[in-house]
């Protein structure tokens, strides 16, 4: 088993969050689960302490520059100096460009690129002063363009430069910046997407399969074993990458 280390992990109150935050306990660190109603992370934090390991649930909304401030006194308060991030809390906010509203494009920005900026600037003194850190921030294959999310790709796109720079920057301090590029994952949001297009969940998905080279569509977990790797020890030579989890190739 890794050193025990203090992981955070945002949006974690359910889907990929909750899954990663599920992983990096069982790969033997404490976890901060974070989200934007404490009380929402009650799930996944009893599966964790169920099973064993060490999670406190945290309220916060990651676009909030004091609430980020104040998620981190507590985080450090109760499981001691984060040196792992994980940067996925998200939304979407899908339309077409010439009907997509201000506050459909801001809202989407905030979350994801102003979210994940106050996070990781948050982390970052934690790490350098540990000498260590592990920065994972969940960007999507949206990013190589996706029609009716103009503010989603361009939000996952500014992420991987987001990710390039911070591996960049912060490498000689033992801290490495990936961002992970999922595909179709089974969540809420690809029922949420599912729904506002009007097609049944299970039918989008076999449609979606036919469409991966794996023939399946992707489950948390395997983000959430992209996202182990990436915050392992034995990763610090990987850094400021996309990886692509999407049950094929993507470019
Ligand atoms: N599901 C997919 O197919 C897919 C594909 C590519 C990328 N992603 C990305 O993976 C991440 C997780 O997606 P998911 O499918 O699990 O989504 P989800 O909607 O099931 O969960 C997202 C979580 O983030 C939380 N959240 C939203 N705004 C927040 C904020 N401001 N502060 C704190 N928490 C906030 C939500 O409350 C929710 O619990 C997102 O960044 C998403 O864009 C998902």
């Amino acid at each position: 088993m890794s050193q025990q280390r203090t992981a955070i992990v945002t949006g974690a109150a359910r889907g990929i969050g909750a899954a990663v935050a599920r992983r990096l306990s069982s790969d033997g660190h404490a976890v901060a689960v974070i989200d934007l109603d404490e009380d929402a992370c009650a799930g996944t934090v009893d599966a964790i302490t169920t099973a064993g390991g060490k999670a406190i649930a945290v309220g916060a909304d990651v676009s909030d520059e004091e609430a980020v401030t104040a998620a981190y006194a507590r985080v450090e308060a109760e499981l001691g100096a984060p040196t792992i991030l994980v940067n996925n809390a998200g939304i979407i906010r899908d339309n077409m460009l010439f009907k997509m509203s201000v506050a459909e494009w801001d809202a989407v920005m905030n979350v994801h690129l102003r979210g994940a900026f106050l996070m990781s600037r948050g982390a970052q003194k934690h790490m350098v002063d540990a000498k260590f850190g592990r920065i994972v921030n969940l960007s999507s294959t949206s990013a190589l363009g996706n029609r009716g999310q103009a503010n989603y790709s361009a939000a996952k796109a500014g992420l991987q430069g987001f990710t390039k720079t911070l591996a960049i920057e912060l490498g000689k301090f033992g801290i490495t910046a990936n961002a992970i590029a999922p595909g179709f994952i089974e969540t809420e949001m690809t029922a949420a997407t599912a729904a506002r297009v009007g097609v049944d969940y299970e039918d989008f998905k076999k449609f979606s399969a036919q469409q991966i080279p794996v023939a399946r569509v992707g489950q948390p977990e395997d983000i959430a074993a992209t996202a182990s790797f990436l915050t392992s020890e034995e990763s610090g030579f990987v850094s400021g990458q996309v990886i692509y989890v999407a049950g094929g190739p993507k470019d």
